[in-house]
């Protein structure tokens, strides 16, 4: 077996087990490419994993069109959770409406509202939850295992392709047929809300477009980051 066939059964299996063991489980969904591997894997197996996505109201044009393009290819919805009206507009009279660039409290304030919060809603009641992460991704997530235990949501964390490289991702999605978000062929190897992201040079780093003026050890949402620092529990 070839390493990138041992480490495409290694998820297989895990997502089998938490389909098994961890109901009701959910995958986060950005809609970029790591995602839809996963999406891919649980869709076409049926498992019994619910899928969402995060709809911040700032997301790309490219990245919504996914979800008319993952209903059109696998005949399944992606369950959408949206931040608090009240909570943004409120942000938005107090602050302005592209106020993350000022500071990175405007920016994280921000992902707490439109990310964040919604997150902590779609988490509600689960056993587990999945991410698209990979420890090559970024120096924040080199240590990332394969589970986790979730302490801030009482859940386990599970991230199935956190060995995968990014050669991995696109040959898996070449192989597959999956389709993918346009902006992956325009210089965005990572893709998060569009004032956030912006296209890298080959010679950057994949997050290198991510909240571009910021520092390296900034650049998470909130999403990942439990009391300051990523949790690591067992290797499965
Ligand atoms: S992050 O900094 O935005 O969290 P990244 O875009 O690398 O980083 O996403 C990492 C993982 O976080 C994704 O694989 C996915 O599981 C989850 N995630 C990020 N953005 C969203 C979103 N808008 N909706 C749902 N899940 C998301
Ligand atoms: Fe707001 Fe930018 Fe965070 Fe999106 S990525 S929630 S626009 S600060």
């Amino acid at each position: 077996m070839s390493d990138f066939a041992a480490r495409l059964a290694k998820t297989e299996s895990v997502l089998e087990q938490i389909a098994n063991e961890f109901s009701p489980a959910v995958f986060a969904s950005s809609l970029a490419a790591e995602d839809m591997v996963l999406t891919d894997l649980i869709l076409r197996k049926q498992l019994n994993i619910g899928i969402f996505s995060l709809e911040t109201g700032r997301l790309h044009a490219e990245t919504l069109a996914m979800l008319e393009r993952i209903k059109a290819h696998y005949g399944s919805e992606i369950t959408l959770f949206k931040p608090d009206p009240a909570a943004v507009e409120n942000y938005v009279a107090r602050h302005g409406l592209n106020a993350f660039y000022d500071s990175v409290e405007m920016r994280k304030e921000c992902c707490r509202i439109r990310k964040v919060e919604p997150l902590n809603l779609a988490l509600a009641n689960k056993k587990a939850w999945i991410t698209g992460q990979r420890r090559a991704q970024s120096s924040t997530r080199a240590e990332l295992a394969m589970q986790e235990d979730d302490a801030a949501h009482a859940m386990q964390k599970f991230n199935p392709l956190t060995d995968w490289s990014e050669d991995d991702v696109w040959h898996y999605i070449r192989s597959n047929n999956v389709p993918y978000n346009a902006l992956h062929d325009n210089g965005y190897p990572s893709i998060g809300c569009e004032p956030c992201t912006r296209a890298i040079q080959p010679s950057e780093d994949v997050r290198a477009g991510r909240w571009w003026w910021e520092n390296p050890e900034s650049k998470e949402c909130g999403l990942h980051v439990v009391d300051g620092k990523l949790i690591r529990l067992k290797q499965i």
